[in-house]
């Protein structure tokens, strides 16, 4: 049977970028013989105005079974008054939990044709191309004990930075597995030198390292890296850190890069019985509300998630190089949605045109 993806569109721009990819994965089916099992549910905002929750049950249970899973952003100022219970957000946080989704990649990679956007120099930034892993489901945003306190008359907000060897092992492995498919260069980042978490994860990370004799590992104290992330970024092939650390060294990495509307992600978990990891692919922008309904939204983030899902979750290698090459083209064509463009007089083209020339240039590649 064919490989089966789970399509959540969500709210505000998701589905006009969604709409896109699955343009994409028409094509695929169409002209290379690669077809899905696409089944498409609804997450977020969308659910909780047909369901009364942000995710059901029943597509929880969909998004457990399915090869992998693509979602688009949920959110937006219309659910902002709902209870925390039920916010959007709690869809796409439950479908993290429950896939327990340890392995966050996300990838910095410069388009030449774009290096203008980057924060740096050209020639900083020009071939960049470096994976950030991110532990996701550990760490200071979850450990025990939390909360704001009252301690000699004052409150305290507490929250504890706690990881178990597991966990740094699994997402070291992930890590490693990612740098042996690259340039099998591994950096760890922690802070060893003030932190025990630090100390034990720079142990085991060191540990899984010995399964992994090609990849050539080194650790860096987190904020050295950021600077180094900074100023000389092509020194790194795979990154790997927590999710604390994580969380601001991916945003900050991804600003090396230009637009948001550039930026995929993929969140994988615990290989399963094919032996490929739990997925989930998502671009890293949100619902864009300012946006949304215009056709303005860049479609390449949400296209190159699906690149991704190509392949980490279906052996496509190939494949999503020729998908990643194709958007490249397109944007040395000078094809530009309005947030890559800087100058006026410049008429953007729409989403669904910017979809169509990756379509183009996939057809002629
Ligand atoms: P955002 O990423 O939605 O938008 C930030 C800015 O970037 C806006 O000006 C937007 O127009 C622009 N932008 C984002 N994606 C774009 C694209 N593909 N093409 C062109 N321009 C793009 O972040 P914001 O405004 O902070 O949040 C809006 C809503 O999205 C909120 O409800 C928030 O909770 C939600 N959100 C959801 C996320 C998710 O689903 N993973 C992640 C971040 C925010
Ligand atoms: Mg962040």
């Amino acid at each position: 049977s064919n490989p089966s993806l789970l399509i959540l569109a969500g709210d505000g721009i998701g589905p006009e970028v969604m709409a896109e990819v699955r343009k994409i994965i028409d094509w695929f089916g169409a002209k290379r013989d690669l077809k899905f099992d696409v089944e498409e549910d609804l997450v977020g905002g969308s659910a909780y105005d047909a369901h009364g929750t942000p995710l059901t049950d029943e597509t929880m249970a969909k998004a457990q079974a399915v090869d992998a899973v693509l979602l688009g952003a949920v959110g937006g100022p219309k659910y902002d008054v709902l209870d925390f219970s039920v916010k959007p957000e709690r869809g796409l946080l439950r479908l993290r939990k429950e896939m327990d989704l340890y392995s966050n990649l996300r990838p910095a990679q410069c388009f030449d044709a774009l290096a203008d956007f980057s924060s740096l120099k050209k020639d900083v930034v020009a071939g960049l191309d470096i994976m950030i892993v991110r532990e996701l489901t550990s760490g200071i945003y979850f450990g025990e004990p939390r909360g704001i306190i009252t301690e000699n008359n004052e409150r305290v907000g507490i929250n504890t930075q706690r990881y178990t060897e597991s966990e740094i092992e699994r997402v070291a492995r992930s890590a490693f597995e990612l740098a042996m498919r690259r340039g099998k260069k591994l950096c760890s980042m922690e802070k060893a030198n003030v932190m025990e978490s630090g100390i034990l994860w720079r142990e085991v990370v060191t540990e899984v390292g010995k399964d992994y004799p090609e990849v050539e590992l080194s650790h860096m104290y987190a904020d050295a890296g950021a600077m180094q992330l900074c100023r000389a970024p092509k020194q790194f092939d795979v990154i790997v850190t927590d999710n604390l650390f994580g969380d601001l060294l991916s945003d900050a990495a991804a600003m090396l890069t230009g637009s948001l509307g550039m930026l995929p992600s993929a969140s994988l978990g615990a290989p399963m019985a094919n032996g490929r990891p739990k997925a989930l692919y998502e671009p890293v922008h949100g619902s864009a509300p300012d946006i949304a309904g215009q056709g303005k939204a860049n479609p390449c983030a949400c296209i190159l998630s699906f690149a991704m899902a190509l392949r980490y979750s279906f052996d496509q290698g190939a494949e999503a190089t020729r998908l990643e090459q194709a958007v490249e083209k397109v944007l040395a064509d000078g094809v530009r949605t309005a947030d890559l463009l800087n100058e006026d007089g410049i008429t953007p083209a729409s989403t669904s045109q910017m979809g169509d020339a990756v379509i183009a240039a996939l057809e002629a590649s």
